[in-house]
C-alpha cells in the first residue's frame, strides 16, 4: 500500500469503518446477543466498547502513526532496544491469517445467499423451509467450498492488483446503502406482529439470563465481541493510523468509528431479534441465526410487492458480501505485506501464498460444519476452533499486549505527541487514555481471562 493521507475526513472514517463494519456486526452480534441473554449482554458489551475498545483503538492508531508502518514492522521500529516486544507482530500476522479463514467461510455463505436470492429460492418459502435450506448448505461440501474459494480469489485479485483504492471508493457507496436498507428493515421488524417479546428481550436487561448463561462466559463473550467488532487486538487497524496526518485527533476518529460500528450492530439486532421471536426461531440458534431469520424478514416486509422483496434481498446480501470482502481484504493485506516486506517476495508471490494457504485451511474450516463434523480438536470443529482461538484468545491477548506496550514501554514522547497532537488537544483525555492503557485494560482483561481459565470464578 502506498502511504498517503486521506483526502477527506469522511474518507478516512468510512474506510476504517469499512474494516470495522463487517459480518461481525450483522451476523455475529445478533447471534451472540441472542445466545448470551439480550439486553444485559448489550450493556456489558457497550461498557467494554467505551472503557476498553476506544482506548485500545487509540493505542493501535498511535502505534501506527508513530511508526508510519503496519503491524509487521511497527514493533521493530518502536520497541525499545533489547526489549522482547518484537515477536508481538506474530499475534497480529497469525491472528489476521486465522481470522481470514474463518471470515471467508462466512463471507462465502453471504455470496451463496446472494445467488440464492437472485434465483428467487426464498420466494414463498415457509420459515421451516428457510431453516432447512441453511442446514442443506452446510451439508453440501462442493457448494461450501466453491463460494469460500470465490471470496478468497476476489480478495487475492484485489490485493495482487492493488485495487484497494477502487474497492474503497465502491465501499463508501455500498456502506451507505447498507445502512439505509438496514434502518428500513429494523423499522419493519420492530413494528411486526409478535415483535414485543423480542424488543423486551433486546432492550430490557434481565440479569437472571446472564446468570443462566454463566456470568464469566457472558463477560468474556462481550469482551471478545467488542474487540472483534472494532477489529482491534491483532493490529489490523494500526495501519489506518499511519495514514492519518497530525491534524486529526486519534481519539476523535476512534470515537466516530465506534459510534458508526455500534449503530450498525444495534440496528442489525433490531432487525433480527424481534423477527426471530415473531417467527418462533430461538434467539440462541447460533451462527445460523441471521440466515434462518432474514429471508423471512424480506418476505414479510414487502409481502404486498414481491418484486421489492426480491430486489431488497438481493441488494442486502450483495452489500453484506461486500462488507465481508472489505474486511477480508484488510486481513489479506496484513499478511501479504508482511511476506513482501520481510522475505522480499514479490507482491504477486506473497498474495498467491496467502490465498493458497487460506483456500486450503478455509476449505477444512467450511467443511467442519457439515461433512467433517466429526473431526474435532480439543472438542471443537475447525470452524469453532478458529473462531475461538482468534476472537476469544488472540484479540483479547493482543489487546492486552498493545495496552501494556503503549502504556508502559512505548517512548512517552511518542505516545504524548500522538494522542495530544503535540499538545494541541485536551490533556485530560490523554491522561484518561493512558490510565486505562496502563491499569484498567491490563487488569480487566487479565482477570476476565484468568476467570475463563477456571482459576477463579465470577
Ligand atoms: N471487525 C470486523 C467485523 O466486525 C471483523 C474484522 C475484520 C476483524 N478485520 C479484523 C476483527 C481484524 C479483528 C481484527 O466483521
Amino acid at each position: 500500500m502506498k502511504r498517503e493521507s486521506f483526502g477527506s475526513r469522511l474518507g478516512f472514517i468510512l474506510v476504517s469503518a469499512g474494516c470495522a463494519i463487517g459480518i461481525g456486526n450483522v451476523w455475529k452480534f445478533p447471534y451472540i446477543c441472542g445466545a448470551y441473554g439480550g439486553a444485559a449482554f448489550i450493556l456489558i458489551y457497550l461498557c467494554f466498547l467505551v472503557i476498553l475498545g476506544i482506548p485500545v483503538l487509540v493505542a493501535e492508531f498511535a502505534v501506527g502513526r508513530g511508526s508510519h508502518t503496519s503491524v509487521a514492522k511497527c514493533f521493530d521500529k518502536l520497541a525499545p532496544a533489547g526489549s522482547c516486544w518484537k515477536p508481538l507482530k506474530f499475534i497480529g500476522i497469525i491472528g489476521c491469517y486465522m481470522l481470514m479463514m474463518f471470515y471467508t467461510t462466512v463471507g462465502g455463505w453471504m455470496i451463496y445467499y446472494c445467488v440464492k436470492s437472485l434465483r428467487g429460492d426464498f420466494v414463498g418459502a415457509t420459515p421451516e423451509a428457510v431453516t432447512q435450506s441453511f442446514s442443506d448448505m452446510l451439508g453440501n461440501a462442493p457448494t461450501m467450498m466453491l463460494w469460500m474459494v470465490i471470496i478468497c480469489l476476489i480478495g487475492f485479485a484485489v490485493c495482487f492488483m492493488g485495487l484497494q483504492n477502487g474497492i474503497e471508493k465502491i465501499s463508501k457507496v455500498m456502506m451507505s446503502a447498507l445502512l439505509i436498507i438496514m434502518v428500513i428493515l429494523a423499522v419493519h421488524s420492530v413494528m411486526m406482529e409478535g415483535a414485543g417479546e423480542g424488543i423486551r428481550f433486546y432492550l430490557i436487561p434481565d440479569f437472571q439470563k446472564i446468570k443462566e448463561a454463566g456470568v464469566g462466559n457472558v463477560v468474556f463473550a462481550a469482551l471478545s465481541q467488542s474487540f472483534f467488532t472494532l477489529s482491534i487486538g491483532i493490529g489490523a487497524m494500526l495501519i489506518f493510523g499511519s495514514y492519518l496526518d497530525k491534524s486529526r485527533s486519534l481519539t476523535g476518529e476512534a470515537v466516530s468509528i465506534t459510534v458508526l460500528d455500534t449503530f450498525v450492530a444495534l440496528t442489525a439486532g433490531f432487525i433480527i431479534i424481534p423477527a426471530c421471536f415473531s417467527y418462533g426461531i430461538q434467539p440462541d440458534a447460533g451462527p445460523s441465526l441471521i440466515f434462518i431469520t432474514l429471508p423471512n424478514v424480506f418476505q414479510q416486509a414487502f409481502s404486498g410487492v414481491p418484486i421489492l422483496a426480491y430486489i431488497f434481498s438481493v441488494m442486502f446480501y450483495v452489500l453484506l458480501a461486500m462488507a465481508a470482502l472489505t474486511s477480508t481484504i484488510s486481513l489479506h493485506e496484513v499478511v501479504t505485506a508482511y511476506l513482501h516486506e520481510e522475505f522480499n517476495f514479490t507482491r504477486g508471490k506473497a498474495a498467491r501464498l496467502v490465498t493458497g494457504g487460506c483456500i486450503f485451511l478455509g476449505i477444512l474450516c467450511s467443511l467442519s460444519l457439515g461433512v467433517m463434523k466429526g473431526f474435532t480438536i480439543f472438542g471443537l470443529g475447525i470452524f469453532d476452533l478458529f473462531d475461538f482461538v482468534t476472537a476469544k484468545i488472540m484479540l483479547t491477548l493482543g489487546g492486552l499486549c498493545i495496552s501494556i506496550f503503549t502504556g508502559w514501554y512505548l517512548d512517552k514522547k511518542i505516545v504524548w505527541s500522538e494522542i495530544t497532537n503535540d499538545g494541541s488537544l485536551k490533556v485530560p483525555v490523554y491522561k484518561l487514555i493512558i490510565f486505562i492503557l496502563r491499569y484498567i485494560a491490563p487488569i480487566a482483561i487479565s482477570l476476565i481471562f484468568i476467570n475463563e481459565l477456571g482459576l477463579i470464578k465470577l
